[in-house]
């Protein structure tokens, strides 16, 4: 039987006992917390695109070999003002609601220009960010919702732009051994200029039980490569002493969005793929908080996931997910996904890559410069001192779409990596970690 993405989803809000098969060994013991896309359609109305459905919440804790589970919805304001309407009253990235009552479309259009994004949803369905002791819903958007990661109500809204100049904000956080917790934004337009912040939270919980993020502390920035255009990124690659940042070209067309409403498009239309352009990767040093002077690229590709990254023999090796194109989003509009059930669609597989980046650029033109035997991947000095940067094919075309591993487990390992990953039905993100030590 086709699964049916669109149907909404019930809460379990009690823990309900979660049929095991196999054996779940004793050691084995926490709380694992989800969120994903749970609820598609309000009275006559209807998402578009499977990443805006509400968010649901779910809980798998593990204890003595058995599993309960509880899933809740999250109630944030974008939740409460659809319910409480019956109907979709605010807009996601693939669904624009008219009308959005709490809006003044036009003058929102001016403040967007005048450095100030419009207010976004706070439908954080995307992951689950640890900052400090406190456990966040996440979106992209300048939005996340503390929840209770026990009973999993939503609690406090915390608004990134309180604290930091980041409008958007990926979906993906990295923690260190001594639980900091590292976040990467886009400043859009500020003073002129467009520019991407890599961000540190402490861990531990303020002494006078402010938010964490009021302890935030910009690590580095990195200039964007035009003002009105920036990329979009979910995630960012870190090692003990490195953060890989790929400046890809998919890219956001800011007018576009701050017109769309106007247009009647949704802001996902303004987001494209330029297969003209190149990827830049940026390797920042965590030490001295600026780029090393080498300028790294590649041809274009989409990336969502990082996988790994780390270092080794003067090396700093980096894993991804990687696409020809941007068709992975419009796979995921709901009537197409009903279309293409259990077809072989025509949309761009993915490829794990394995990048390359040599600290030291010593050598002729035309010199690759990868000295690491185990793999194929190159980077090539060229006449204008840039690097061009050719990944190994670690896997080609297999249905994995969302897999990352555990920065503070697996920084500095040398990994021979084979993943095997699925989108797991009901949760946009379920990332399976796999350590081959
Ligand atoms: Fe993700």
């Amino acid at each position: 039987m086709q699964y049916d993405y669109s149907k909404n989803k019930e809460e379990h809000p009690e823990p309900i006992r979660a049929e095991v098969k196999g054996l779940i060994p004793e050691w084995l013991q926490g709380t694992l917390i989800r969120n994903g896309p749970g609820l598609f359609s309000l009275g006559e109305t209807r998402y578009n695109h499977w990443f805006d459905g509400m968010a649901l919440l779910h809980s798998f804790t593990i204890k003595k070999g058995e599993v309960t589970y509880r899933s809740k919805y999250l109630r944030g304001d974008t939740y409460n003002s659809n319910t409480q309407a019956n109907r979709i009253v605010v807009s996601e990235m693939g669904t624009m609601a008219y009308p959005d009552p709490c809006k003044n479309i036009f003058s929102k259009v001016i403040t967007f220009l005048s450095h100030t994004i419009p207010d976004f949803t706070d439908n954080c369905a995307n992951n689950i960010i640890k900052y400090g002791n406190d456990y966040h819903a996440t979106s992209e958007t300048n939005y996340i919702r503390k929840i209770d990661p026990i009973t999993l109500d939503t609690q406090d809204k915390v608004d990134y732009l309180k604290y930091l100049p980041a409008n958007i904000v990926a979906s993906h956080t990295h923690y260190d051994t001594e639980g900091n917790s590292y976040s990467m934004g886009t400043c859009i337009a500020e003073k002129g200029k467009t520019k991407y912040l890599l961000f540190k939270v402490p861990g531990g919980s303020r002494s006078d039980g402010s938010p964490p993020l009021k302890s935030a502390e910009v690590v580095c920035t990195v200039p964007c490569r035009s003002l009105l255009t920036p990329s979009y990124y979910h995630s960012f690659g870190m090692t003990d002493n490195y953060f890989v940042f790929i400046e890809q070209p998919l890219k956001l067309d800011i007018l576009k969005m701050a017109t769309a409403y106007l247009r009647r498009v949704s802001w996902a239309s303004c987001m494209k793929f330029h297969p003209e352009d190149s990827t830049l990767i940026h390797l920042i040093d965590r030490k001295t908080k600026k780029e090393v002077g080498i300028k790294f690229y590649t041809g274009a590709m989409a990336v969502f996931h990082q996988v790994n990254a780390f270092e080794d023999d003067g090396h700093v090796v980096f894993d991804v997910i990687c696409y020809d194109d941007n068709s992975l989003y419009e796979m995921f509009y709901l009537d197409k996904l009903k279309e293409q059930m259990g077809a072989d669609t025509t949309y761009c597989k993915p490829k794990c890559k394995r990048f390359v980046l040599p600290l030291n650029d010593m050598g002729e033109t035309g010199e690759d410069l990868v000295k690491l035997k185990y793999t194929t991947a190159s980077a090539v000095k060229e006449k204008d001192g840039k690097v061009l940067c050719q990944g190994e094919v670690l896997c080609d075309g297999k249905p994995m779409t969302m897999g990352r591993l555990n920065s503070s487990l697996s920084l500095s390992l040398p990994l021979s990596l084979s993943l095997s990953l699925s989108v797991c039905v009901g949760l946009s993100h379920t990332h399976i970690h796999v350590f081959f030590l």
